[in-house]
C-alpha cells in the first residue's frame, strides 16, 4: 500500500498526561534534500517511544535536533518544558543521549569513561566515584571496569555507553539504535535494562531497525517516511491499519502443491478468503490464503480445503506484525522473500 494514500493516524493521542518531548512541525533539510518535512511529535511522560524508519528517513537528525545537538530549519519543540531554540541549556541538564555510534573512548577504562563523564557533568570526586561505581554494579561491568573500553565486546560497549548516559540522572533519555549489532541475549539485557529506566519514571525516545523491539518496548510507535510521520499509535494499532493475516500451506510434494494452487485458483465458492484468492509462491511450495485469524474464518477455510482434498503438510496462521506496517507505509509493497500477498 503507497504511503500517500494513508491518512496520518495519531490515535488514542491522551491529553490528560504531559508531555516529556513535543514538536510540532519540525523541519530540517540538507542542501536541497529535505529529511524532515514536517514533524509532530507528542511523547507523554514516563512512556517509551519509538521512532521507526528506513535507513536514511531522519531518526538520527530527530534525534540530534530534539537533544539540541543540531538546530532545526523550522517548527518547534519542547523537550521537558524547554524549548530547543531558546533554552537549549535547560533541554541539556534535563536528558541524556546515547548515540547511534558509541561515545566510549576506547583507549580509558570503563571506569575511567564513567569518572570522564562525572566531571562533564561537575559531580564531585566524592559524588563521581560513588555514581560510577553504582552504575557500573547496575550494568554488570563491575569485573571489566578497570580494563580498557577497546577490549569490550559490543554489548558491554553499549552497556557502558547507556551507563554513561545516566550518570547526570537524565529524566529523559534518547537511544538512538541501543541495541543495533546486539546478539539476543544482550538485546534481552537491553530491553531489561530500558523497561528499569521507564519503571523509574525515566521516558526513553528509541530509534530502532528492529520491529520486534518496537513491538515489546514501546508504549507508541511511530513511522517515519518520506521526511513525514506516515502513522502513530500503539502497536496494535498500527497493525489495525494494515492487512497482512493470512494462513499458510506448505507442501513437501510438488504435485499436491500444484493441484491445491490449481484449485484455489479456481475457486468461486462464496467464503470471503477464498474469493479474495490463494497466492501461490513456488520456490517454496506454499500457498496463501488472506484470513482475518478468526476461529470462524480458519474454520470454514479448513473445510474447504477438505472438500477440496486439499493436504498440506504444515498449516500456519500469520497475523499482521510490525513488519507488514512498516513495508506498507515505508514505500515497498511486500516483505522481501515473501513476494506476493
Ligand atoms: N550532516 C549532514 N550533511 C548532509 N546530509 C546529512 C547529514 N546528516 C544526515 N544527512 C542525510 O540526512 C538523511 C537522514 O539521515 P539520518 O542519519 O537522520 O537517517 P537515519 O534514519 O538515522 O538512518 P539510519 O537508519 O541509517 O541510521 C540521510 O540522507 C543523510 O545522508
Ligand atoms: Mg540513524
Amino acid at each position: 500500500m503507497p504511503s500517500s494514500v494513508m491518512p496520518t493516524p495519531r490515535l488514542g493521542d491522551g491529553p490528560q498526561s504531559s508531555a516529556a518531548v513535543s514538536a510540532v512541525g519540525l523541519r530540517k533539510s540538507y542542501g536541497d534534500k529535505t529529511v524532515l518535512d514536517g514533524i509532530d511529535l507528542r511523547i507523554p511522560a514516563g512512556s517509551v517511544f519509538a521512532l521507526l524508519g528506513p535507513n536514511g528517513a531522519g531518526k538520527t537528525t530527530a534525534v540530534r535536533i530534539l537533544s539540541t545537538l543540531i538546530d532545526a530549519d523550522g517548527g518547534q519543540a519542547q523537550v521537558a518544558g524547554h524549548d530547543i531554540a531558546t533554552s537549549p541549556d535547560g533541554v541539556r541538564a534535563a536528558i541524556g543521549v546515547t548515540g547511534q555510534f558509541s561515545a566510549v573512548d576506547g583507549l580509558i577504562t570503563g571506569e575511567e569513561n564513567m569518572l570522564l563523564m562525572a566531571d562533564l557533568h561537575h559531580l564531585s570526586r566524592r559524588e563521581g566515584r560513588r555514581t560510577a561505581a553504582e552504575l557500573l554494579q547496575r550494568f554488570d561491568l563491575v569485573d571489566a571496569a578497570k580494563k580498557p573500553a577497546s577490549t569490550y565486546s559490543g554489548g558491554m560497549k553499549r552497556r557502558l555507553d547507556i551507563a554513561m548516559t545516566l550518570v547526570g540522572n537524565p529524566r529523559i533519555i534518547f537511544l538512538d539504535e541501543p541495541t543495533t549489532g546486539l546478539d539476543p541475549r544482550s538485546r534481552h539485557t537491553m530491553w531489561q535494562i530500558i523497561r528499569e529506566l521507564v519503571a523509574d519514571g525515566v521516558t526513553v525516545f528509541l530509534t530502532t531497525q528492529y520491529l520486534e523491539e518496537a513491538d515489546r518496548l514501546a508504549d507508541r510507535i511511530a513511522v517515519l517516511n518520506d521526511g513525514r510521520i506516515a502513522a502513530e499509535g500503539t502497536a496494535e494499532e498500527l497493525k489495525r491499519l494494515v492487512p497482512g493475516g493470512h494462513i499458510r500451506l506448505r507442501f513437501s510434494d510438488p504435485s499436491a502443491y500444484r493441484s491445491a494452487a490449481l484449485a484455489l485458483h479456481e475457486v468461486t465458492l462464496p467464503h470471503s478468503a477464498l474469493r479474495r484468492g490463494g497466492t501461490p509462491i513456488d520456490e517454496a511450495l506454499s500457498l496463501q490464503i488472506p484470513s482475518d485469524g478468526t476461529q470462524r474464518e480458519l474454520r470454514s477455510i479448513l473445510d474447504w480445503l477438505d472438500a477440496a482434498g486439499i493436504e498440506a503438510d504444515e498449516l500456519t496462521v500469520h497475523t499482521t506484525d510490525l513488519d507488514d506496517v512498516f513495508f506498507a507505509l515505508t514505500g515497498g509493497t511486500d516483505k522481501p522473500k515473501e513476494a506476493v500477498r
